[in-house]
Formats: structure tokens, C-alpha cells, sequence
């Protein structure tokens, strides 16, 4: 039983094999935390919590008497609001008659079997976990305003997941200005944040810094979780390291705007709020009706690595679905970088039976295949073959590809339109614009409104009429600007708040239906490269292109940030030309396929143009993914260096599951002369067995995780090396 309620102590205690996380009812009905982090082997913390006396921090009307008894300084599972605790807030609404105060109080709870789910939402699952649902209940008894706070305790993956839900029980319409999800508080410690911003081709830089007194906001107002700030950050103990130190991570479950607040308050503790952004959100809650937040997924550690290794677990194998979750991921060639708009079918099938010769599996055909597509001005919304560029149709086109023993995989961007469109020309209306105002244009597009059912429909017609027409095994899903301007023409004025988040629910459920109607196909997501790279999207599409930047150096940063809340299996990573297109910069085949190896691995530049010798050392990296891929995808990832050593090099490694092999992998980023040896002690391996090292020497995994290993000096421009750590004995 992973969760237990003490009717005595009227306690909450909810635990996973290594964490327990406790929650007590107060005198008032008040939900008082207790606690969270490593399991303690004691039943009931109330002990670990004192009230002192908080001048200028109010009191609850009965408990006048009591100064020290305020909801300013109590760690709380959700707040109140307006009614004395002023610190950030989980909800935010104002009544028909304009009171905007609500007093949440325990009015009941279940505890049940089970993961609960989250109508129109994507959430993790449970495959055969140990899984119990707390669902507790609050009221404030004025405005008759219930939230139910659901908390999903997977207790063999050590995650437990959090959302809530309120319902207006009352006879009037009630005003939700913020509905978080999540609301967790760490009363005690001193703690580095760990966020992970950027901005386009340069997604999830990671920064950790102190928190300073004051309230620090990681969000996105851009339509998308953004490549600005993603909905994943980390608490952890100042001295926190890879290897041991408190970790706290929260990984928010949406694709939309969403909003983190974390206030380290008068008394130095800590509370953070996490989950759809409130700038610009109201949500019209009539009498009956309920708003269900997103899902944060929660998981507390010992050190960085483990903290990691968590979340790889869970958004593996509970978050990702379908067929291609765990299995062999193609290795594929897309013709963006190859082609970009001047593309033909000459030029296609000439670069498809190139990869194909060197053991390629799928052939992605980017944008620029339909009717107008000469550039990115005018085509979004048709989605007809260009028969100038594939006179053949694509059909013709797919049958060439699939008689090289290729599967085909096509790219679209379902959710945009161009003006100069017949889409838009026949429905303006479907763009998000707002009335008597020029629209923001991004990239020469505009954004469907798809919270408008028609649109819904229009886009789902669409890709199922693709999908069923053409055997198309693969879809790349891409999203090419944020969204301004929000406003739908359908919805009646006061509710226009809701049109954001309106606008995903229908994503998802568009996502639903064609994955459910086409579970054969791969999904890979993309916006303008990792601007949606989140847990919600991840439901969907089991990879999303990690970005637009293509350079393995840059990508070294960008993968290493993306590692710390993603699976390997879910980072698009591709081996492209040099010089880079992006930052003009030239690095070796080699290093390229290192870097690209750390994901799900495929190549984007013309391959036409290559030399049998490039296309020869091609051929053998095909050959070692596919050999190493479910150690790559499914084993366990470590981080060996870490930002500071980056301007030196970075190093990682992957343990296959039964610690049978290992891949040390390093990328010299800025060779030095007459430098220290890089040395690194390896994680993860088997102590007592031993490992041959590359074929040169056999140690024990004992001495390769104590001793470590010294690398031998490398040189030159970028150079790689890949070593492989075989066990023998
Ligand atoms: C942005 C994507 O990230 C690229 O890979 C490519 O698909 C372009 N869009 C095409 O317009």
C-alpha cells in the first residue's frame, strides 16, 4: 500500500520505495505539508513543524488567538486566496459579486487503486506499476468552490504525480483567474535552482543559481511550452552534485502557456507553483462545472544523475505510448538541409537511394512538397501535392522510395495557415487574428484557431485523408511560430481567456484521434526545433526534434541541458553537413555522429554531394546504432562532465540495463595545449565484473568507477571518440 491515512493523526502519508511525502489535516481543515524527500522509517512528522509567532502575518478568524496560527507562513498542499497568505498563489477567481477571497478547507477524501486519468489532457500512465490515487477534497463554503487535489503515487518508479481540479458547486458563474497544479513547499533548506532556458536554436540551455529572496517566474506567454523556458525545473540542495545532494524535480505535463513561481519567502522557506500560465487566462467556471489543471510530474533524489534517471524512466515508459515507445526507432534521412524549398523528385529519389545504399531505413520528405511551396510565403493550409516538383504525385514518389527498401515519412504543419492559401482564402475567420488589428506575422504565417471545432475537423480530415491515401509510415509535426494576437472568432467575448488553453485541449485530442486511427505511424514532433519539447507533446510523438541547430557543438549543450528531464529516445538528433548551416563551423564526420548518437539518430544533408569515403564511415555508423540503440534508448544515461568542464569537452555514457556494455563517449570542444589528462571515473557499471575497454585492456568495473579512466590526448578540431566497455567476465 503505497498510500495511508491515520484517521488519529489525521495524516496523509504517501510513499514510493525510496521517497515519502506527508500531508496533514490542521485543527482548521486546514492541508498542511509535512513533508517530502527520502523515506524516513517514521510515520508521522507533525513533530518537524513549530509555529512561531509571525508578526504583521495575519489569522484565520478562529484562531484569533492564536498569533502564531497563519496561512502566511504554513507549508500548504494548495493555497487559499485573498484571505491572508501573501505569498504566490495556486488559484486565483473572482465571484459574481466581485469577491475575490476563498478559504479552502478539507471536506473529504478517497483513496483509490490505481492511476486517476485526466479527461482531454495527457497524463502517465500506469503499465503493471504499483500505482494508488489520493484524491483529497477542499471547499470554501461561501462561494461553494470545491478543488480536488489528485496525487498518483507510483511507488516503484519513486514519482508521484499531482494535479487538481476545481468545481464551481454553486448557483452562480465563477471567474478562475489561475488554476495551478501544482503548489509544493520546501519550509526548510537552502536550495540552487536548475532551469532550463534558451532561446531558438539554443533550446534548454541549463542555469542553476541560488534563490534569493523574492519570487523568480520561469514561463511562456508564446502559445508554446517555448524555447524560451521549458516546464521543467529543479530544486536542489546548494552542495547538490551528479552523485548525491537533495533533487526536487517538476516536469509540467502541457505544451501550451504555463507558469512557475518559486518564492523564497520572509521566513526562508520555499514554495513553488507550477501550471498554466494566469497572464491572460480566465476561465468561465457556471454553476456545475470544473476546470481539470495539466499534470506535474514529481520526483525527489539523491543527486542529479538519479533525479534524471527518473524522470527517463517515467516519460519513457509512462508517458510515451505506442508502438515505437521502446522499439527500434528507423534510422532516417531528412531532405530539409539537403534541399530546403528547391526540392524535386529528381533530387529526392536521387539522395533517397544514396541512403538507402549505406543501410538508411526511412526517407523524411521536409516542407516544401505541396501546391505553392516555393517558399515559405504562401501553401500552409493546402495540403495537395506540388505536381511541378513531384510530377509524379507523391504517390509515384512514395512507390520509387518504398522499392529502395525505404519507408516513407512526410512533414507537416497542421496547425498554421498562409494568407496566400485557398484555406484562408476561404476562411479568414479560422486565423487567429485580433478584430480591427493587423496580426503579428511570423515566418509569414498565421495560426489556425483550432478551439474552433470546424477547424478541429478540417485538420483532422485532412491528415487521415494523407495518412489513409499514401503509405506513410512516419509524420513530422511542426509548429513554426508562437501564438499573438489570441483571439477566436467563435467564442463569445468574456470567455476569450480561455482560448489558449482551449486550443490545446483540442490539440490533444487531435493527436488522440489520429494516433488511436493510424498507431502504426511514428509522430515525430518539431516547432521550429525544440520549441514545444515537453511532457505533454511527448504523450503523442515518442521523439521531437531537439532544434534547428544542427552543429554538433552546439547541439553538446542543448542535449546535455534536454538530458536532464528527457530520455535519450526522445531527442531528434541528426548528423548534418559541414560547415554547419547554422554556425558556418566544420567538425569531423565522426564528431557529428557521436553527437547524434546521443538521440534518435538520423542524417539531414545531401548526401549526393558526399565521397564514397564519407558515405563508407556513414555506412559503419548506421550499422553501430542500430547495434547499440536499445542500450542508447533504454539503458541508463549518465552525464560525466559537467558545465564547467564544457569549454573543455564533454563526456557521457550509457550502461546497457543488465550492465553487460557500456558507450563512453567524448567531444573535445576546445583542445588544450599541455593540459591536465582529461580523467573521468565511470558510473553505472557492474563492480565486480570485468570489462574489456575498447579491446586495449580489461579492468574491473570496480577500478573504472573509482580509478576512472584517462583519455588519451586529443587534438585537432572537435575531435571524438566513442569507447566501447564490453563485460568479459
Ligand atoms: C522548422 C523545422 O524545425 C525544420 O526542421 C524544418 O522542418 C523547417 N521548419 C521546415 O519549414
Amino acid at each position: 500500500m503505497s498510500i495511508r491515512y491515520n484517521e488519529a493523526t489525521k495524516q496523509f502519508i504517501l510513499e514510493t520505495a525510496s521517497t515519502c511525502y506527508q500531508i496533514e489535516i490542521d485543527e482548521l481543515g486546514f492541508l498542511h505539508h509535512l513533508y517530502y524527500g527520502p523515506k524516513t522509517g517514521q510515520g508521522d512528522l507533525a513533530y518537524r513543524y513549530r509555529i512561531y509567532d509571525h508578526g504583521f502575518s495575519g489569522n484565520p478568524y478562529d484562531m484569533r488567538n492564536n498569533r502564531a496560527f497563519s496561512l502566511d507562513s504554513m507549508p500548504q498542499e494548495y493555497t487559499s486566496f485573498g484571505v491572508g497568505d501573501f505569498r504566490v498563489t495556486s488559484i486565483r477567481a473572482s465571484c459574481s459579486d466581485g469577491s475575490r477571497c476563498f478559504e479552502f478547507r478539507y471536506s473529504g477524501h478517497e483513496i483509490i487503486d490505481g492511476k486517476y486519468a485526466i479527461p482531454d489532457l495527457p497524463s502517465v500512465y500506469n503499465n503493471d506499476d504499483e500505482v494508488q490515487t489520493l484524491v483529497v477534497s477542499l471547499i470554501d463554503g461561501p462561494a461553494n468552490i470545491a478543488i480536488r487535489l489528485y496525487y498518483g503515487v507510483f511507488e516503484n518508479l519513486d514519482v508521484i504525480t499531482r494535479t487538481a481540479e476545481i468545481i464551481n458547486w454553486g448557483h452562480e458563474t465563477v471567474w478562475l483567474r489561475k488554476a495551478s497544479s501544482l503548489c509544493l513547499e520546501l519550509p526548510f533548506g537552502s536550495w540552487d535552482m536548475i532551469h532550463f532556458h534558451g532561446r531558438h536554436c539554443m533550446e534548454r540551455q541549463p542555469e542553476r543559481v541560488p534563490l534569493f529572496h523574492g519570487i523568480h517566474t520561469l514561463s511562456s506567454g508564446r502559445g508554446m511550452s517555448s524555447h524560451q523556458h521549458n516546464p521543467f525545473v529543479i530544486l536542489c540542495d546548494r552542495t547538490a552534485t551528479e552523485d548525491s545532494g537533495a533533487c526536487y524535480g517538476m516536469m509540467l505535463m502541457y505544451s501550451g502557456n504555463h507558469k512557475t513561481e518559486i518564492e523564497l519567502d520572509q521566513f526562508d522557506s520555499v514554495r513553488v507553483v507550477m501550471g498554466v500560465s494566469d497572464d491572460r487566462f480566465r476561465w468561465e467556471l457556471t454553476p456545475g462545472a470544473s476546470f481539470r489543471a495539466p499534470e506535474v510530474i514529481l520526483s525527489c533524489a539523491d543527486g542529479l544523475t538519479q533525479l534524471s534517471h527518473r524522470f527517463h524512466r517515467v516519460v519513457r515508459n509512462n508517458v510515451c505510448r505506442g508502438e515505437y515507445k521502446l522499439s527500434h526507432r528507423p534510422v532516417l534521412i531528412n531532405n530539409w538541409e539537403a534541399t530546403y524549398f528547391d526540392l524535386n523528385e529528381e533530387k529526392i529519389v536521387a539522395l533517397a537511394q544514396k541512403a538507402a545504399d549505406i543501410g538508411v531505413e526511412l526517407f523524411v520528405l521536409d516542407d516544401g512538397w505541396f501546391k505553392n511551396r516555393v517558399d515559405d510565403n504562401a501553401g500552409l493550409g493546402d495540403w495537395t501535392p506540388d505536381t511541378n516538383k513531384l510530377p509524379n504525385g507523391l504517390d509515384g514518389l512514395i512507390k520509387k522510395i518504398n522499392d529502395m527498401g525505404l519507408k516513407f515519412g512526410l512533414w507537416v504543419e497542421p496547425e498554421m495557415v498562409n494568407e496566400n492559401s485557398d484555406l484562408y482564402r476561404a476562411h479568414p475567420d479560422w486565423a487567429m487574428t485580433a478584430p480591427n488589428r493587423a496580426p503579428m506575422m511570423a515566418r509569414n504565417q498565421l495560426v489556425l484557431d483550432l478551439s474552433r471545432e470546424e477547424v478541429h475537423e478540417y485538420i483532422f480530415d485532412t491528415l487521415s485523408g494523407l495518412l489513409s491515401k499514401y503509405n506513410i509510415t512516419y509524420i513530422k509535426w511542426d509548429f513554426n511560430r508562437p501564438l499573438a494576437d489570441v483571439y477566436s472568432h467563435s467564442t463569445p467575448s468574456p470567455r476569450q481567456g480561455e482560448v489558449t488553453h482551449r486550443y490545446y485541449l483540442s490539440l490533444y485530442r487531435l493527436y488522440e484521434r489520429l494516433t488511436k486511427a493510424f498507431p502504426h505511424v511514428l509522430f515525430e514532433g518539431c516547432a521550429g526545433g525544440g520549441g514545444r519539447f515537453d511532457a505533454g507533446m511527448l504523450q503523442y510523438s515518442p521523439q521531437i526534434w531537439c532544434s534547428d541547430n544542427t552543429d554538433p557543438i552546439s547541439r553538446l549543450t542543448i542535449q546535455y541541458g534536454t538530458s536532464f528531464g528527457y530520455p535519450v529516445s526522445a531527442i531528434g538528433a541528426h548528423v548534418s553537413a559541414t560547415p554547419n548551416h547554422q554556425t558556418g563551423r566544420l567538425t569531423p564526420l565522426s564528431t557529428r555522429g557521436t553527437v547524434a548518437m546521443m538521440g534518435a539518430f538520423g542524417y539531414e544533408l545531401d548526401m549526393t554531394k558526399l565521397s564514397d569515403e564519407e558515405l563508407e564511415e556513414m555506412k559503419g555508423q548506421i550499422k553501430r546504432f542500430k547495434e547499440l540503440e536499445p542500450m542508447i534508448h533504454n539503458g541508463l544515461y549518465y552525464r560525466l562532465s559537467s558545465m564547467k568542464e564544457s569549454g573543455h569537452y564533454f563526456a557521457w555514457q550509457f550502461v546497457a540495463p543488465d550492465k553487460s556494455r557500456s558507450l563512453l563517449s567524448i567531444v573535445v570542444t576546445n583542445p588544450l595545449a599541455n593540459s591536465t589528462p582529461v580523467h573521468v571515473r565511470l558510473k553505472g557499471l557492474d563492480s565486480d565484473a570485468i570489462y574489456s575497454v575498447n579491446g586495449e585492456f580489461e579492468c574491473t568495473g570496480s577500478a573504472l568507477m573509482n580509478a576512472g579512466y584517462t583519455f588519451p590526448q586529443l587534438t585537432g578540431d572537435y575531435p571524438a571518440l566513442q569507447l566501447d566497455i564490453i563485460k568479459v567476465k
